[in-house]
């Protein structure tokens, strides 16, 4: 998928994220940087990457990991300068960390604690990540291809929105602010640093088959039941499908597209 030099993924430990982190290993990343949260299964996901033996020109791909809360930006700072002294450039991000939640009897009654958490996370969390990555990328030379060794870009970050990002899902008014709020900042950010060689682009998954969606199983069911009516291909997605979009619109493959969003969500969003 064209995508030599270093990755960073966050919420590299559980469903798209570790899917992600996997896929830029097998697709030929000289390292990955593995951020979440929870440790023990960041370390179970880097043995999982490095059990597999991936290599870039003939040298095993490189998994580090760092526990990080992407909410806090001392805590990204230190881990993304740690990152960057230890594999010497940053060229692809991937910010898969994101929290979901329902807000029982809808937005009339959301706490402000609770919307106040979810837009932490996953909005602001997701320009924490962006500022501390860009800084980096518009720092250094544009990576070239490893297809035709054009040079292609000086760094590419892929943003999480979803199919909330552009419709409505009930109850689920922290999280689809937050998710369309990823789209407003991925198009202005676009803007920023497109004729720097710095691409921003989202990913907007549909029903995915994670740990965000199968940990309670009632609300796994009503999602499988949901999609034979509302996705025209009348199922759920999984975590790989996601990536290999993911790492499409962060390796060289996408080297003419920035500010846009790509739905990965089998159609849902065209009805
Ligand atoms: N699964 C779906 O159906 C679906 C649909 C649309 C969008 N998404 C989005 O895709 C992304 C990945 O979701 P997933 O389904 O793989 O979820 P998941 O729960 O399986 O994984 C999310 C990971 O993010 C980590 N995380 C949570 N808060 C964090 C923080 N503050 N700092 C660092 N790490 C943190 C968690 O520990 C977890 O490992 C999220 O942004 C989610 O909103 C998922």
């Amino acid at each position: 998928m064209d995508v030599p030099g270093f990755a960073l993924v966050t919420g590299a430990a559980s469903g798209i994220g570790r899917a992600c982190a996997n896929t830029f290993a097998r697709d030929g990343a000289a390292g990955v940087a593995l951020f979440d949260l929870n440790l023990e299964s960041l370390l179970e996901v880097k043995a999982e990457i490095e059990e597999k033996g991936y290599a870039s020109n003939g040298k095993a791909c490189r998994i580090v990991v760092h526990q990080v809360d992407v909410s806090n930006e001392d805590q990204v700072n230190q881990s993304v300068k740690a990152v960057v002294e230890a594999f010497g450039r940053l060229d692809y991000v991937a910010n898969a960390a994101g929290v979901a939640m329902k807000h029982e009897g809808g937005a009339a009654f959301a706490h402000l604690s609770d919307w106040q958490r979810i837009l932490d996370i996953n909005l602001t969390g997701s320009l924490i990540i962006l500022k501390a990555a860009s800084q980096i990328m518009l720092k250094q030379e544009p990576i070239l291809s490893s297809i035709d060794q054009r040079p292609v870009q000086r760094g590419s970050i892929v943003l999480f929105g979803s199919i909330q990002s552009v419709a409505g899902i009930p109850l689920s008014t922290a999280y689809a602010a937050s998710k369309a709020g990823v789209l407003g900042l991925t198009r202005s950010a676009s803007e920023d640093y497109a004729k720097d060689g710095l691409r921003i682009n989202a990913v907007c998954p549909g029903y995915t088959e994670t740990p965000l969606t199968t940990k309670n199983p009632g609300v796994f069911k009503a999602m499988q039941e949901r999609v034979t009516t509302a996705v025209p291909m009348m199922r759920v997605g999984k975590p790989q499908e996601i990536a290999d979009g993911v790492v499409y619109l962060a390796g060289g493959r996408s080297s003419f597209v920035t500010g846009t969003a790509l739905m990965v969500d089998g159609g849902y969003t065209e009805r």
